[in-house]
């Protein structure tokens, strides 16, 4: 397995691109389930996930071409509805497969889905909203069998806006019978891309990013081109990889308004931070001051994605800083990790109270999970010696050779 050899204390200087998103690129991928006819998405990322959902996506019967970067999909001949075990296994986001083949081809078996081990991860949202909408399931030996004659549209409340159980109950509706409404929906930018995904197809979905979204059944969708929106967590990895290790960079193809809640977390503890079009620049000079609080929350609250990378810049900030990561269970299980370096955090629940300290240190350390070990990355790159970070695979999953991007901006990490 991979690893990356840091060694920390350069300043980052430069520019770079952000990439299309993981989480708009996964749930459009599974949103060509509902075509009849040829999709071309552009820009496509070489994200490891992204690559596992194409594959599953082969095997349901799409035939798959890459030219440059664009991927051409062709849905026409769509016919499998089981998702392989050993790779709905490898991708949380496999089970929002359910939804559009479920409108599709009328059945569906998928099993409990994998991902990052970052807490209990329920989908009982997923499957309350697609009962609501007509669907029988039956769960047996953590495999999900899923049935319906006809999908109807229905009102579907959710206990909590997960942004899972809305792409899927969303994706489900789309060729249904009647409207659907979904009270409480999530609300992330990534919706939004999603539903202007298929509303290109022909699909009637309205108010995605409000708390309701209304989504009229239609017959079919057909062909489409579309370019996914940028990754807003890449975004705010680089720019708090400048934050905590110092320089000037500019970090080109941003929408603004989604990292807005770091941006301001930012701004308030002294960077300065220069929106021009779709570029940020961040200089960071001088030892920074405590975010003093950051509590993840639905968008567009702070998001948990950033929460890692976020912590690590605290961890060598003036000041004290309270760290409350409310969506996920065990999301802080880089911070044990973050100790071995010197990092002075007291950890409770799911709680961790990050007292700043001058310098880290380099110590060998793991990446437990995805953010975990951009973040980890970050703390290598500020450390003092050097960093041996192993488990790199798990970054290979939402980022293309991060190494690659930091390296571009001044950083020293080598993969061996
Ligand atoms: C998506 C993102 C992930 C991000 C997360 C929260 C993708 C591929 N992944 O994950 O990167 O961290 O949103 O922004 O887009 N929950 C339930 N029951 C359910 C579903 C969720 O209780 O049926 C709870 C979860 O345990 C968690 C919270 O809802 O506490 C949020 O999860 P959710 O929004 O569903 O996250 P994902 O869609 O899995």
């Amino acid at each position: 397995m991979d690893k990356f050899i840091i060694n920390g204390g350069k300043k980052l200087n430069g520019s770079i691109c952000v990439p299309k998103a993981k989480n708009s690129y996964l749930a459009i991928l599974a949103g060509c389930v509902l075509s009849s006819g040829i999709v071309t998405l552009h820009k496509c990322p070489n994200f490891v996930d992204v690559n596992k959902m194409l594959e599953i996506l082969e095997i349901l019967g799409c035939r798959i071409e890459r030219q440059d970067d664009n991927v051409i999909i062709d849905c026409r001949f769509i016919h499998n509805y089981k998702v392989p075990n050993e790779l709905a296994k490898q991708i949380r986001s496999s089970i929002f497969l359910l939804g559009p083949i479920l409108a599709r081809l009328r059945k569906a078996v998928v099993c409990y889905p994998g991902g990052c081990d970052i807490g209990a991860r329920p989908i009982d949202l997923h499957l309350k909203g697609l009962k609501s909408l007509n669907v029988e399931i039956i769960e047996k030996f953590g495999i999900i069998q899923c049935d319906a004659k006809e999908i109807k549209g229905n009102d579907i409340h959710l206990d909590y806006p997960s942004v899972g159980a809305t792409e899927n109950i969303m994706m489900a509706s789309v060729l249904a019978k009647g409207t659907t409404r979904i009270f409480n929906c999530a609300k992330e930018p990534e919706i939004v891309d999603l539903q202007n995904f298929i509303n290109k197809m022909g699909g009637k979905i309205y108010g995605a990013g409000s708390d309701i979204i209304t989504i009229e059944g239609v017959e079919k969708l057909s062909s489409v081109e579309y370019t996914p929106m940028p990754d807003r967590i890449i975004a705010g990895t680089y720019l708090l990889g400048v934050a905590t290790c110092g320089g000037d960079v500019l970090v080109k193809n941003v929408e603004f308004e989604h990292i807005f809640s770091l941006i301001t977390k930012l701004r308030d503890s002294g960077f300065e931070v220069i929106k021009k079009d779709d570029s940020i620049r961040l200089i960071s000079n001088k030892r920074p001051k405590s975010f003093g609080k950051i509590e993840t929350m639905p968008y567009p609250g702070f998001p948990t994605d950033m929460q890692p990378q976020a912590l690590v810049l605290q961890t060598v900030s003036e000041g004290v800083c309270v760290v409350v990561e409310n969506l996920f269970e065990t999301r802080l299980k880089h911070v044990p990790e973050l100790v071995k370096m010197g990092a002075n955090i007291t950890l409770k629940d799911r709680m961790a109270i990050v007292s700043g300290v001058e310098k880290l240190y380099g110590a060998e350390v793991c990446c437990t999970d995805l953010r975990a070990g951009s973040a980890l990355t970050i703390a290598g790159m500020v450390a003092q010696g050097q960093t041996i970070l192993t488990n790199v695979h798990n970054i290979d999953r939402g980022y293309d050779h991060l190494e690659n991007a930091f390296n571009l901006l001044g950083a020293d990490i080598k993969r061996v």
